[in-house]
C-alpha cells in the first residue's frame, strides 16, 4: 500500500494551525506528528517546508453540464472536476434536476450518466426539486437513505423550477421528518418577472438591468418567508447564494431567534458589483447571475457575515456560460442571458486573498470553504480536515506565490474569467485526492473517473 510522507509544512484546519509531518496510507491520514518526532518512512515524500498543508476544499454549490435557458453549463463534469483540482478543490456537490413531470430518481439517474466515471476528484449530488407532489415527496424518503440528503427548492424562475408556498412547506415538512436539508433558492420570482416585463417594455435591455429588477427587498422578502416557512415546518434551512445585505439580515435575524438556518455566500458577491454588470459592450453579461451581483457597500455586509458565522459557507455557484455563443444570446434582452458565472477554479485562492488582506483568519478560511461545507452536507469528517482516519484530501498551498487570474491561464471550460487580471498571493502547488496526486508541482497528473461518487450522510446541522 502506498505511503506518502508530507513533512515540513504548517497544517491548517478549521480549529488548529500545526507545524506537523503528515502520513497518508491506503487513501487515508493515518497520523499527524511535530516534525522530525518519528521515524516514519514512505515510499513517497512531499516537502511542504514553507507551505499550508490544507484539506482539499469543498464546493457545496456546483452545476456541471446544467441546462439553463436554451442551453448547457460549458463546463462537463469532466473539464469542471479537473478545473476545481487545479484550484484545489477536491470535492463538489452538483445539483441533480427532477425533470418537471417525471420522478427524482429519474434526475438523479441523469446525472450520474452525466458525471460517473467523467470526475477527477469526488462529487455528491444534492436534488432540484422541480415538482413538488406527493409521490416526489414520498420519493425523498428514499433519497435521504441513499445518500442524497438535500434539496434544493426555488422561490424563483416562474414556471421552470419555482415552487409554491405550499410546496415548499411540504418539502420542509417531509425533511424535518426524515433528517434532509432543504436548500433555498431566495427571490420573489413572480415580483421579478412583473419588473422584467416592465423594464423591457422602457426598452431597459442592457445586462445591468438584471441586477436592478431583482432587487435586494425581494431578496431579503423570500428569505423571510422561507425562513417562516422553515420555522413552522420545524425544519432546518440552508439559504444558497445570499447575495443582499437585506437577506443577510433577515439570516442574522433568525438565528438571534435561534433557528437552524445558514447561509452561503459565493466569491463573486465578495469580490465583484453591479459595476461589473454595468460594463459597457454587452460585458456585463458576464456577470449576470442569479442573485445578482449588488452594489459594492453589499459586500462589507457579506464579509462580516462571514466573520460573524451568520454566513457560514463560501461555495461558487459554478454555473459558467461562455461569451461567445451563449452569454451572447441575451443581446438586445437581458432576460434572455444565461444566469451563471464560473469559479470553481478560483474559490480557494480568491479566500486566500481576503487572509492576506486581513478579513478573515486562515482557520476561517478552511473553515468556511472546507470544513462547514462537509459538515453541512454530511461528508464530514471524510472531507473537509486533516486527521487520523480523513480521506486524504490535501492540498500543498504556496502562501506567497504571486499569480494574476486570467481566462489565458484558467482550466474552466469558458471563454473568460469573472476576475480577469486580479493579483492574488497564493497558489495550489500540490493536490491530493484520497492519497492520489491529481496536481503535482503545477502540473495536472489526475484522470477522468479518479473521483468517486459520494453518498452523503445526514447534515450535522439537521
Ligand atoms: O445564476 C445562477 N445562480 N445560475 C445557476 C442556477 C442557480 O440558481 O443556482
Ligand atoms: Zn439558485
Ligand atoms: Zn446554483
Amino acid at each position: 500500500m502506498t505511503r506518502t510522507l508530507i513533512t515540513g509544512g504548517l497544517v491548517v484546519t478549521a480549529s488548529d494551525e500545526l507545524h506537523a509531518d503528515v502520513l497518508v496510507e491506503g487513501g487515508r491520514v493515518v497520523a499527524l506528528a511535530t516534525h522530525d518526532s518519528h521515524g516514519w518512512t514512505a515510499g513517497h515524500r512531499i516537502d511542504a517546508r514553507g507551505k499550508y498543508v490544507i484539506p482539499g476544499g469543498v464546493d457545496a454549490h456546483t452545476h456541471m453540464e446544467m441546462p439553463f435557458g436554451g442551453t448547457f453549463a460549458s463546463d462537463t463534469f469532466e473539464t469542471g472536476t479537473r478545473a476545481a483540482a487545479w484550484g484545489g478543490t477536491t470535492t463538489i456537490v452538483d445539483f441533480a434536476i427532477q425533470p418537471k413531470g417525471g420522478s427524482l430518481g429519474e434526475g438523479l439517474d441523469a446525472w450520474h450518466e452525466k458525471a460517473d466515471g467523467r470526475c477527477a476528484v469526488d462529487y455528491g449530488f444534492h436534488m432540484i426539486m422541480s415538482d413538488v407532489n406527493p409521490s416526489s415527496l414520498r420519493e425523498m424518503d428514499t433519497l435521504v437513505s441513499e445518500g442524497v440528503t438535500s434539496f434544493k427548492l426555488f422561490t424563483a424562475y416562474p414556471g421552470v423550477f419555482l415552487s409554491d408556498d405550499g410546496q415548499i412547506l411540504r418539502a420542509m415538512q417531509q425533511a424535518a421528518g426524515n433528517g434532509g436539508l432543504v436548500m433555498t433558492h431566495a427571490e420573489n420570482g413572480l415580483a421579478i418577472d412583473v419588473l422584467v416585463e416592465q423594464a423591457l417594455a422602457r426598452g431597459e435591455r442592457d445586462p445591468r438591468h438584471h441586477g436592478e429588477v431583482r432587487k435586494a427587498l425581494l431578496e431579503a422578502e423570500a428569505t423571510h418567508r422561507v425562513i417562516k416557512l422553515s420555522q413552522v415546518a420545524g425544519a432546518s434551512l440552508y439559504v444558497v447564494h445570499v447575495s443582499a445585505q437585506e437577506a443577510l439580515a433577515e439570516l442574522a435575524r433568525a438565528r438571534d431567534e435561534g433557528l437552524p438556518v445558514f447561509g452561503e455566500t459565493c466569491p463573486q458577491y465578495l469580490f465583484l458589483s453591479t459595476g461589473n454588470l454595468a460594463e459597457p459592450d454587452f460585458e456585463g453579461a458576464k456577470y449576470v447571475c442569479s442573485t445578482p451581483l449588488r452594489p459594492e457597500e453589499h459586500q462589507a455586509a457579506l464579509w462580516r457575515g462571514l466573520r460573524t458565522n451568520d454566513l457560514q459557507v463560501v461555495s461558487t455557484d459554478h454555473c459558467p456560460f461562455c461569451f461567445k455563443g451563449q452569454k451572447e444570446m441575451g443581446r438586445g434582452d437581458f432576460s434572455k442571458i444565461p444566469n451563471g458565472m464560473p469559479g470553481v477554479e478560483n474559490r480557494m485562492d480568491l479566500l486566500h486573498q481576503a487572509v492576506v488582506e486581513g478579513r478573515i483568519s486562515r482557520r476561517r478560511w478552511i473553515e468556511i470553504a472546507c470544513a462547514t461545507p462537509a459538515r453541512m452536507f454530511g461528508l464530514y469528517p471524510k472531507k473537509g480536515t486533516i486527521a487520523p482516519g480523513s480521506d486524504a484530501d490535501i492540498v500543498i498551498y504556496d502562501p506567497g506565490a504571486e499569480q494574476v487570474i486570467s481566462a489565458e491561464t484558467h482550466h474552466m471550460n469558458v471563454d473568460y474569467s469573472a476576475y480577469e487580471g486580479k493579483r492574488v498571493t497564493g497558489r495550489v502547488e500540490t493536490v491530493l485526492s484520497r492519497g492520489v496526486p491529481v496536481i503535482a508541482d503545477g502540473e495536472y497528473v489526475g484522470h477522468a473517473g479518479h473521483g468517486t461518487y459520494l453518498p452523503r450522510g445526514i447534515s450535522q446541522y439537521v
